[in-house]
């Protein structure tokens, strides 16, 4: 019998690893740079935290069952509940705005697709406790410093923004009864994904009041959005105005949003988003925790990773070590393992052959785990406790003492 991986979920080996990492290194800089402090919270969550507020399709998609203890728990789908609550137990003793960051698996049953995967890693940065759109323009220009630091840039993505208010406001507006409008926000939502959504608008709605709601898909009403306006602002100030494209139909899946709603795309519109986030004011409080304005984003690993590859800007793989140590002839395979624990002692990742290696394979060993240099021992140095370095990229080599080899 062979096993499989499960539909959905990845094997990492160590090239896949590798871009993770690269990925990650990116997102943990990007985060630092702007001052977030790294949390962590539980694979598992109690199910009424993960269904209380985020409404919609990700709730459907839960990895949910009872544990042997008879909980309804399920691993999580995303971090926003979890945050929440986290925020919720200590918001008195944590000086605001809070500023935290963090990097976990998810898992969503979703159709394994192109970008869509059932298990999928994620980067979250949220700030909590400031109203100020400054604080939703920081997120955005954060979520793009990872991007270029990853040599993603203006040309290669777009910031597509709108802000919840305005769709509310435009809806109240053209007198959309209240038993509809949650339809009609989750149609707009569905506007380019789903052919059918169209017609189920024009359904709800009539034809007139479509007609105007879809006029704002053309032309938006910024002039109905002040707040969305000062983000724009703050955007321009931290130097992403350029990148920011309000959309009227950017509306985000999740029900807890309740301000600015934004996604990332890559600019040729071929993929699905890279990130998409937003501003969650009422979810603390809800949750049982104090009144606190928050906001964050979420930025998948799958559909960068695509993209990344598709712009040939994947992280490639470290060396695995700094140095190989080669021993010429068997009898000096034991000081080459002196010589490799001195160097990891030095701080210098280093490896020698097990066993008795000729020196032209132990050379391509050398270079398949990307050593800068090999590190010969030879029995005319050695007995002179010396050793040749060699820079297998110049092929240049020199005799160094051993006590001085670092
Ligand atoms: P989300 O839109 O569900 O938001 O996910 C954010 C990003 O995670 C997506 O743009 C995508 O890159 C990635 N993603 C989502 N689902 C999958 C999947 N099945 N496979 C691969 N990648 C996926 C949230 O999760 C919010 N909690 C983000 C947030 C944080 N809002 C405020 N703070």
């Amino acid at each position: 019998m062979r096993f499989r991986v499960l539909p959905g979920f990845r094997d990492f080996y160590p090239e896949q690893l590798a871009v993770r990492r690269g990925i990650e290194a990116a997102w943990h800089r990007a985060s630092r740079a702007a001052g977030f402090q790294e949390i962590d919270g539980p694979v598992l969550e109690s199910l009424d935290l993960l269904t209380a507020k985020s409404g919609g399709e990700i709730v459907s998609q839960l990895y949910a069952f009872d544990d042997k203890g008879g909980r309804a728990v399920s691993l999580r789908p995303e971090m926003t509940p979890t945050l929440a609550r986290m925020v919720a137990a200590r918001a008195g003793g944590l000086p605001k705005p809070i500023k935290w960051y963090c990097v976990p698996e998810f898992y969503r049953y979703e159709k394994p697709q192109r970008g869509r995967l059932r298990a999928f890693h994620q980067w979250n940065a949220d700030v909590i406790g400031s109203s100020e759109p400054a604080a939703d323009a920081e997120a955005i220009a954060v979520a793009l410093d990872a991007l270029r630091m990853l040599g993603l840039g203006g040309d290669d993505l777009r910031v597509r923004i709108s802000d919840r208010r305005v769709l509310s406001r435009v809806l109240e507006e053209l007198e959309v009864p209240g038993d509809v409008e949650a339809e009609a926000i989750a149609l707009v939502d569905r506007l380019e994904r789903d052919p059918a959504a169209r017609g189920r608008l024009e359904e709800r709605l009539g034809s007139a009041r479509c007609g105007a709601l879809l006029e704002h898909c053309a032309s938006y009403p910024l002039e109905r959005g002040p707040e969305l306006q000062a983000v724009l602002e703050a955007g321009g100030e931290f130097g992403i105005g350029g990148l920011l494209e309000p959309d009227f139909r950017i509306v985000r899946g999740l029900a807890y949003y309740t301000g600015p709603v934004w996604e990332i795309f890559d600019r040729r519109g071929e993929l699905r988003a890279v990130a998409g986030g937003g501003r969650y004011d009422e979810l603390i409080g809800s949750l049982g925790g104090p009144e606190l304005p928050a906001l964050g984003f979420g930025m998948g690993d799958v559909v960068l990773a695509e993209l990344l590859q598709e712009r040939g800007l994947l992280p490639d793989a470290p060396a695995r070590v700094e140095a190989y140590v080669i021993p010429i002839g068997a009898e000096l395979a034991g000081a080459a393992r002196a010589v490799v624990a001195r160097l990891r002692a030095a701080g210098v990742s280093a490896e020698a052959p097990y066993g008795a290696v000729r020196l032209g394979k132990a050379l391509r060993q050398a270079s398949a785990a990307g050593a800068r240099r090999a590190i010969l021992i030879g029995p005319d140095e050695w007995a002179e406790r010396s050793v040749r370095v060699r820079d297998l990229a110049s092929g240049e080599e020199r005799v160094v003492e051993l006590e001085r080899l670092d």
